[in-house]
């Protein structure tokens, strides 16, 4: 992950490179670093912890670097070396300083051979080889440029680097899977990790393509692909949208993004429909072809989406599908004879292992179609064809508003699919999007019993153990109402299908263990009340989030939350939407009352780009 910048050409460069860097540190927060030039001299300022410790340190210093029109730097979510001083970027050697986000797969390798030729190494960091490499080729070619392509040349793994030298105001930038966009500005060009950072500053954009690098001054951008030839990348205009970085009276961002929900899926829902009975989804572009199958990949919460989405295609389009992590599908050599589509699931459009999944699938003659929330995303303009979400910038670290849009295009897709496939009516299609309309109101009306999850959390927030359950479409729920639970509370809690816990998981039931359930009414709801009946028997203390048609059936129940029912035909095709939004206001309002750092938790990033 790490988010790194590059300025040239514009004076306090330091401090705008600090402001791209606060739009970077989404990318990891443990520490961070700029390097600059000053009469050929260069300096760093580096500091442990969230960007405010750089800012700190930056205030002291601001006055005496104002002219400096020259910096790189660097936002830290440590791979190699522990999250100290002297591992935090950027990583000098004499007269080179280079910040990189990425792992360098060969540095062990290349660390022998340095050592070999008496460089001291300083940091346990894989990027030092870099800054090595290139003092020991500048030596040699007396040319920044050339010492840098020789150092691609020997570099291996998934990284993207900027590097400069006290000799010359220009950047060398190269990018190998991990993403790197040039910002090209009015006598100053730019680089950042992703676009939005760099757009307060300027107006185009080039996205560099998988192992291109380049070299920029203020007013020249060179750029050349893997094949060494000299190219031209398209110019991409950009809107700034720095609405995002407001949280509009929410004490954190994820409480913003839980509530905007109605608001955001608007813009899902309405790009999705193409007329009353017809959707803006086009399965000749995913080939869909009678007698094959789907995969689905994507890691984390968009996995478990993709998950629930298995169940909708299966069951309106009887189109088998294949759900796997993207981390595991690429190194397990899969039969894709009988598949002829993969769809990837990617809020960040960055995930390498969901990124490297799909460049795998394109390798076994599988059309890619991706699922993404960010338009320019290098997942987005690698796959064949892209359907966005259209919720906005996410900024906690947790998924909320992407989840249940991915849920939503999901649906769609398997109502989509289901009318080519003749398994759905024209009337079925528009009696769907007649109610999908319904949902973002619908929305409201759950988010308005705010205060029941309050109470809720707090009757577990001391707990050391919860777990989930869910059955049917509500299963997948249950593992990301743990994943949330985990990640922001730090609780360890685990998802379950509810009819398997019989097969193992009921022993770790003991006297007061919280169990929460999704349930709703499927027709399945008095097997999973069974399972919560052996549940209370070995003393589970159960907590039930269930829709009010089961009002009947749940009444020896004593702590529960019971959701509206939705309209009769769709209640329960919808429900895991619907149960997103408690799954996300309990694990909200257990790491507040616990007091942990909501948006950023700790070990994590919102952008996993190492695999
Ligand atoms: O950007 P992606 O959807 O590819 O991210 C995948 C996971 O890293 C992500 O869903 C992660 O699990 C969530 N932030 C957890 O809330």
């Amino acid at each position: 992950m790490c988010g790194i910048v590059g300025i040239v050409g514009k004076l306090n460069a330091c401090k705008s490179a600090l402001n791209v860097l606060k739009n970077l540190e989404y990318r990891g927060y443990d520490s961070a670093g700029l390097a600059f030039l000053q009469k050929n001299h260069l300096n760093t300022i580096k500091a442990l912890g969230k960007l405010n410790e750089l800012k700190s340190k930056f205030e002291i210093l601001e006055e005496g670097i104002k002219d400096v029109s020259i910096a790189i730097g660097h936002t830290r979510w440590a791979t190699h070396g522990k999250v100290i001083l002297e591992n935090t970027h950027p990583i000098l050697s004499k007269n080179v300083a280079v910040v990189h986000n990425g792992i360098i797969e060969n540095h062990d390798q290349i660390r022998l051979e340095l050592k070999e030729k008496d460089v001291i190494f300083e940091t346990t960091t894989d990027t030092e080889v870099i800054p090595h490499l290139l003092s020991i080729s500048m030596k040699n070619t007396q040319n920044f440029f050339d010492a840098c392509v020789s150092v691609v040349n020997k570099i291996e793994g998934a990284y993207a680097f900027a590097a400069i030298h006290s000799l010359n105001e220009e950047i060398f930038v190269a990018r190998q899977t991990s993403p790197l966009v040039i910002g090209i500005g009015n006598e100053y060009n730019i680089v950042g990790s992703d676009a939005q950072s760099i757009s307060q500053m300027v107006d185009e954009v080039i996205y560099l393509n998988d192992g291109d690098y380049a070299i920029l001054n203020k007013t020249q951008i060179q750029i050349y692909d893997s094949d060494n030839k000299k190219v031209e990348r398209e110019k991409i205009n950009i809107q700034s949208n720095l609405n995002f970085l407001n949280k509009d009276g929410f004490k954190h961002f994820m409480e913003k993004e839980i509530h905007e929900q109605p608001n955001v899926l608007i813009n899902t829902i309405g790009s999705l429909i193409r007329d009353e009975n017809d959707l803006n989804i086009f399965p000749e572009k995913m080939n869909i072809q009678k007698n094959c199958g789907i995969t689905i990949c994507a890691a984390g919460t968009s996995y478990y989406a993709a998950m629930v989405g298995k169940y909708w295609i299966e069951k309106f389009s009887s189109i088998p599908v294949n759900v796997e992590l993207s981390s595991e599908y690429r190194y397990r050599s899969p039969a894709s004879e009988m598949y002829s589509c993969m769809i990837v699931i990617s809020q960040s459009g960055e995930s390498i292992d969901t990124l490297m999944a799909m460049r795998e699938a394109k390798k076994l003659n599988l059309k890619t179609m991706a699922i993404t929330n960010v338009e320019h995303s290098s997942i987005d303009r690698e796959a064949d064809y892209s359907i966005y979400t259209h919720v906005g910038p996410e900024v906690g670290v947790a998924s909320t508003k992407s989840f249940t849009s991915q849920l939503i295009v999901l649906l769609s897709i398997a109502m989509k699919i289901g009318m080519y496939n003749k398994k759905i009516t024209t009337e079925k299609c528009q009696d769907f999007i007649q109610n999908l309309k319904l949902v973002p109101n619908f929305l409201s009306k759950i988010l308005s019993l705010n205060k029941e999850f309050i109470n809720l959390a707090q009757a577990i927030k001391n707990s050391r153990n919860i777990l989930y359950l869910g059955r049917g479409v509500l299963y997948p729920l249950a593992l990301e109402g743990a994943l949330k639970l985990k990640e922001l509370s730090y609780i360890h809690s685990e998802g379950f299908a509810a009819g398997e816990m019989k097969h193992g998981p009921i022993a770790l039931i003991e006297e007061g263990l919280p169990i929460i359930m999704f349930l709703t009414s499927d027709g399945m709801e008095e097997k999973s009340i069974s399972n919560l009946q052996e549940a209370i028997a070995r003393g589970g203390k159960v907590f039930l989030i269930s829709d009010q048609k089961n009002i009947n059936k749940i009444s020896f129940i004593d702590n529960k939350v019971l959701i509206p029912s939705f309209q009769e035909t769709w209640n329960d095709v919808f429900s895991p939407i619907f149960m997103s939004i408690p799954a996300q206001l309990i694990a909200y309002h257990v790491a507040r009352e616990r007091g942990t750092d909501i948006d950023q938790p700790r070990n994590l990033a919102k952008s996993v780009t190492v695999e």
